[in-house]
């Protein structure tokens, strides 16, 4: 990272991260559709901890160091089930309603997901990993107001390996509330085309963020088309969460 606030707009980007460069940075990670909006939702309703697992035989190896711990996690975008695992149904999905207090609250929970997971790993070496949503924004930027990084670096989870415009949106929308105190640092051009594309939005953020990829994706399943709009609401949730000694906790 040779710049101070800097956008990582794919996927393709986090071999480039090297933890010897992080050690000043500060990340935020959005996955807005959904794992890190379903891990702010998972905590806010008493969820202990979040630990974010890459593959699925490393979920459930966790488990048997963490027996209580419930299995989370997708892929196709739909809950792990034992044909995957060899025997074992995943506890729950990757749908943020399903982490109600009842089902998470004073639990710790072992998630994979396709690309969210895998984000918040590649910042590993970072000086703070925060997890990061259209939910909680305001917490976030009043965060970093009091954290003052001098480098920030905006990781946008994506899908598969391209771009996702939601998250691109919502790395925008920090970068235009951080703007003013960055001004004068080095502003990388990815940074100013997420802010750019957020601020040609704003007026009508719900529809621009109801066309991408994701969200048409899981708007065409009955079953997850109620989890775009949980997820497009800006500010619900006044927490922030890091990761931090493998798990994400809330802070
Ligand atoms: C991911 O981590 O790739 C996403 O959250 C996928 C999903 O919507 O389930």
């Amino acid at each position: 990272m040779d710049s101070d606030l800097e956008v990582l707009l794919t996927p393709a980007e986090f071999a480039a991260l090297q933890p010897r460069d992080l050690p000043d940075v500060v990340c935020v990670v959005f996955d807005v559709l959904r794992a890190t909006s379903t891990m702010l939702t998972a905590l806010a309703n008493g969820a202990t901890r979040i630990y974010p697992v890459r593959e699925i035989s490393q979920a459930l190896q966790l488990r048997r160091a963490h027996p209580s711990a419930l299995l989370a996690g997708e892929r196709d975008g739909v809950r792990i089930l034992s044909a995957q695992t060899g025997g074992v149904d995943f506890d729950l999905g990757n749908s943020p309603r399903e982490f109600t207090p009842g089902r998470v609250a004073g639990r710790e929970i072992i998630m994979t997901t396709t690309n969210g997971t895998r984000a918040l790993q590649a910042c590993q070496g970072a000086r703070r990993i925060f997890a990061g949503a259209l939910l909680n924004l305001a917490a976030l930027a009043r965060r970093l107001e009091t954290e003052r990084p001098a480098r920030l670096l905006l990781v946008c989870a994506g899908t598969f390996e391209e771009a996702a415009y939601e998250d691109t949106l919502a790395a925008g929308a920090l970068c235009h509330a951080v703007w003013k105190r960055f001004e004068h640092a080095r502003i990388a051009d990815s940074a100013l085309i997420a802010r750019q594309l957020y601020l040609a939005a704003e007026s009508n953020l719900d529809a621009a963020l109801s066309c991408s990829r994701n969200a048409r994706r899981l708007l065409e399943n009955p079953a997850l088309r109620d989890d775009v709009p949980w997820c497009l609401r800006r500010n619900a949730l006044n927490l922030t969460a890091e990761l931090r000694d493998g798990a994400v906790i809330a802070d």
